[in-house]
């Protein structure tokens, strides 16, 4: 063995098998990878396939001390391999529940036989998503230090510690499904410290099931459980975005520290030689950028509903004609499986409509997207990465919540910050057309673009040298990572 292979710190990074987190937990990869880490970056065997298939077959190779290694997500594959299995997200965590441990101390065990023979340096630390709690107990039984990273908001990581409190107080679940639409979803919550004015359908939609043993129920409660006994947490996010939740946070757990927005933390890298690893699973359209660049500044209105949110084909039609009829530029990302149990279709007359103004493409690389001086919103589901690179960008919302997170996120960005507005779950075409418009043209547009921007400055001067996540990142790796090495 050599001696730099010897010296390295080894870090496995276990992602949630989604889109939305497999980025975030990229971007830490690369910033330990920069501070002298050999990464083990582990993905799901479905995952790896599909990054290979998006990127090119040798894509992932040859970066010096950087792996990636995989896991079964313990599903059974859909006939043909055509269907995404993952996008079943209850039936994804109960396989990581039960399968996931088994899996993941075998590539332990692979990777000890690796550093015996002088391939790889010993793992000295594993670094988790908060849903891939089974890594708790792995690093429990082999005594390495884990470092747990909440990859969405602060609040939503509250809100899972506080789902025992909220059955207490007999909240949740519901008496029944007709409590969903009864008007019972929009009781205050006071029962947990840090969160003001929210109400029962701010929260994760996890709670809005009737059913005790819901899956999604008891895998928030199971992972919230473990996650108790880790010593330290961190989150994408900045401490005034989410001030009084982080507060709050804090009483519950002392060593927690806040490092993002990650895209901006990154970006202070100099020398990101791995800048070219990316991680979309789906192949990105780049002619969106030539085509942004034929539009005047900030005219353009972005629409992305991430990589798990579905809809009707109803309401994909209220969308196409609330953006055909607000006669805006549009750039919209359709994925294939956006629209529930069909493909995609639009009218030839919608089309026609839409002419040059509006260009429709299957993914792009959103960062950049957002980061063109030609995006003047974002019409978004609000992912956390999404509402976190819409902040970097500097650019104000349209939030359409779908599921999980995202009506808290939603809340946030409405309510808190005010750099947004929400369209009815119940999309109609002269709604959207009106919130564009507002958004856009309006005086509220413009009231929201002033404390997007106030926003964006706040989370540079977090992620600059000297600034608090850029300190507690330090902190981290050196008190955390590096403790017993
Ligand atoms: C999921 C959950 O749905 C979300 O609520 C949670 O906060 C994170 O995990 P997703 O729905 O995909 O994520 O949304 P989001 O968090 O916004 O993440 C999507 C990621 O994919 C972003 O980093 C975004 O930049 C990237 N992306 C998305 C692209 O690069 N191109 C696209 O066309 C769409």
């Amino acid at each position: 063995m050599t001696n730099s292979i010897e010296k390295k710190p080894h870090a496995i990074l276990t992602p949630f098998p989604l889109q939305g987190h497999i980025n975030p937990m990229m971007k830490l990869a690369k910033l330990l990878h920069l501070r002298g880490f050999h990464i083990t970056f582990v993905n799901t065997e479905y995952n790896h396939k599909r990054l290979l298939k998006s990127k090119g077959p040798n894509s992932l190779d040859g970066f010096t001390d950087f792996n990636f290694e995989t896991i079964p997500d313990g599903l059974i594959p859909m006939e043909g391999d055509d269907g995404d299995v993952t996008q079943d997200i209850p039936s994804l965590c109960q396989s990581i529940m039960n399968n996931c441990h088994h899996f993941f101390c075998e590539l332990l065990a692979r990777l000890h036989k690796s550093a015996i023979a002088g391939l790889v340096p010993p793992v000295t630390c594993l670094v988790s998503d908060f849903y891939m709690p089974f890594t708790i107990q792995a690093a429990e039984d082999h005594s390495l230090p884990i470092l747990i990273f909440s990859t969405t908001s602060a609040c939503t990581l509250l809100i899972d510690l506080h789902l025992a409190t909220l059955i207490e107080e007999g909240l949740i679940p519901l008496k029944d499904e007709s409590y969903r639409t009864n008007g019972y979803l929009d009781t205050k919550v006071d029962c947990i410290p840090g969160l003001h004015n929210f109400r029962l359908k701010d929260l994760t939609d996890i709670i809005q099931t009737a059913n005790r043993n819901d899956t999604m129920l008891e895998f928030g409660m199971d992972v919230a459980e473990r996650v108790r006994r880790v010593s330290a947490i961190i989150f994408n996010t900045y401490n005034e975005l989410e001030s009084d939740v982080v507060n709050g946070l804090n009483s519950m757990f002392p060593s927690l520290y806040t490092i993002g927005p990650l895209p901006l933390l990154l970006k202070q890298s100099e020398h990101n030689h791995l800048e070219c690893l990316g991680s979309n699973l789906w192949v990105e359209d780049t002619k969106c950028l030539e085509w942004l660049e034929s539009k005047d500044s900030e005219s353009v209105v972005y629409v992305n509903f991430g990589s798990v949110t579905v809809m009707t084909s109803e309401q994909l039609l209220e969308f196409a004609w609330g953006l055909a009829n607000s006669n805006k530029p549009f750039l919209w990302i359709i994925r294939p499986d956006l629209v529930i149990g069909g493909s995609v279709v639009l009218s030839s007359e919608f089309l026609n409509e839409i002419s040059e103004r509006g260009l429709i493409a299957s993914w792009c690389p959103q960062e950049k997207v957002l980061n063109h001086p030609s995006i003047g919103g974002f019409l978004s589901h609000c992912g956390w990465n999404s509402t976190t690179e819409s902040i970097c960008a500097g650019v104000p919302m349209l939030c359409w919540p779908f599921f999980a997170d995202q009506p808290t996120n939603c809340r946030f960005i409405y309510n808190e910050w005010e750099i947004g507005m929400e369209i009815d779950s119940n999309v109609k075409r002269e709604e959207v057309e009106r919130l564009i418009n507002e958004l856009m043209l309006g005086d509220k547009g413009k009231r929201m673009k002033k404390k997007v921007m106030e926003l964006k400055k706040k989370a540079e001067e977090n992620t600059s040298p000297g600034g608090c996540s850029y300190m507690n990142f330090e902190k981290v790796v050196k008190e955390v990572l590096l403790k017993q090495y």
